[in-house]
Order: C-alpha cells, then sequence, then structure tokens
C-alpha cells in the first residue's frame, strides 16, 4: 500500500470490526515488530505491548472499559462519534484481539513539560505506526484511552506493577466487515492550522 493512501485511510474503526473472523498472532506481531521501529526519547524502547485475545481477559477488561466509558460519554452530546465509540464499548469483549500499549515509567504529577512531551511522544510513534501497519494488512484498529479511568484495576487484573509500567493506550484489532474507507478523513483545511514565521490566531 502507498504510504499516502495508509495515511489518509487508517481511521478508527468501531462498528465495522468483523467480530466472528479471528486474527493470526503472527499478523498482529509483524505489526508490533514495524510498531518497534519508531522513534523514541534516547532510543531507550520503553515500549511494552500486551496482546489480549483470551475470552475471559478480555471480557474483564472490557467491564472495565464499559464503566469508564458510560462516566466518560455520560455528559457528551450525542453524536456520530459518541455514538460509535459507545458501540465500540458494547462490543469490546466479542473483538478478536486487543492491544495494551503501555510504557515503562511512572510521570511524577509535577514532571516538567519536556519529560511529559517525551514521555508520550515515545510511545506515541509506536502506537500510531501499529495501526498503519495493521492497516497495510488490511486489519481495523481504533485508539483507544477511555479505559485508562480505571488503570489501577486493569494493571491489578493483569499484573502489571502500576508504579513502574504506565498504561497509554487499547487498540482493538479485526478483520474489516465492508470495504476500506478511501479519500480523506473529514478534517479541516490545512491552511487554517499552519503559519509562517509568526502565530497566527
Ligand atoms: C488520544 C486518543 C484517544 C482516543 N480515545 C478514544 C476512546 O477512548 N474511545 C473511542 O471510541 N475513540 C477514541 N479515539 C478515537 C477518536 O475519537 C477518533 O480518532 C476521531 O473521532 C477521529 O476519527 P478517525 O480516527 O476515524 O478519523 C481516540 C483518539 C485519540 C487520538
Amino acid at each position: 500500500m502507498d504510504l499516502d493512501q495508509a495515511l489518509t485511510t487508517t481511521r478508527t474503526v468501531r462498528r465495522r470490526l468483523d467480530l466472528a473472523r479471528p486474527v493470526d498472532p503472527e499478523l498482529i506481531r509483524e505489526c508490533l515488530r514495524l510498531a518497534t521501529c519508531a522513534p523514541n526519547g534516547g532510543n531507550r524502547q520503553d515500549w511494552r505491548f500486551l496482546v489480549l485475545d483470551d475470552a475471559e481477559v478480555k471480557e474483564q477488561v472490557a467491564r472495565h472499559y464499559r464503566e469508564a466509558s458510560a462516566e466518560y460519554l455520560a455528559d457528551k452530546p450525542e453524536n456520530a462519534n459518541t455514538a460509535a465509540a459507545r458501540a465500540l464499548a458494547e462490543r469490546l469483549a466479542d473483538v478478536p484481539a486487543l492491544v495494551l500499549v503501555c510504557s515503562r515509567g511512572r510521570l511524577a504529577a509535577d514532571a516538567p513539560p519536556a519529560k511529559r512531551s517525551s514521555f508520550y511522544g515515545s510511545i506515541y510513534p509506536a502506537v500510531w505506526s501499529f495501526m498503519l501497519a495493521a492497516r497495510a494488512r488490511e486489519l481495523s484498529t481504533a485508539l483507544t484511552t477511555v479505559h485508562l479511568a480505571r488503570e489501577r484495576e486493569v494493571a491489578d487484573l493483569l499484573g502489571i506493577p502500576f508504579d513502574e509500567v504506565t498504561q497509554v493506550a487499547l487498540i482493538p484489532v479485526a478483520h474489516r466487515l465492508g470495504p476500506q474507507p478511501s479519500g480523506r478523513p473529514p478534517r479541516g483545511p490545512v491552511e487554517e492550522v499552519v503559519a509562517h514565521n509568526r502565530w497566527t490566531p
């Protein structure tokens, strides 16, 4: 797949996840192999990935996700995005695989801006690479963070040492129902967000 095409068509898939078709674990491993080529601060490679594909484990994680999602969405307006988010929460346990992306370490509450940026900036390139690699293999993903309101409970459930390892994102992975997306996603014109040499409000 052409890189520009991957960059424009890697979308958040929540309703069109094929819950009936298993995902080959080796495909996920391939995507993670590519994800771990991403840039990261000091080349420390603090990323850790937990692939959840056991039905019981997924159901337990999904329970926390559903609770956190319901709380998060409680005061949000009903629109296409929140409806899709609700739909994902409902079916999460049945998605063939969930990839829990973690990073070794935990930011102190008073961590300075450069440290904060570097901490999350050292994991998100790998997250996006994983999603692009999945797209190139006709797998669908959705980047989610809502379960982090229950991070400690999920850490206890999965044996993650909470003080030493931070959960960053949970990515459902499935084959796609229906045609692959095409065209640019709904985004504003780039001219509205780019300036040269001096800040333009
Ligand atoms: C940091 C981050 C966190 C997100 N968390 C969630 C989430 O918890 N649940 C969810 O359904 N979608 C989540 N999303 C997906 C966004 O809602 C989605 O990217 C956005 O609506 C644009 O849609 P698109 O990716 O299909 O273009 C998240 C996206 C990002 C970048």
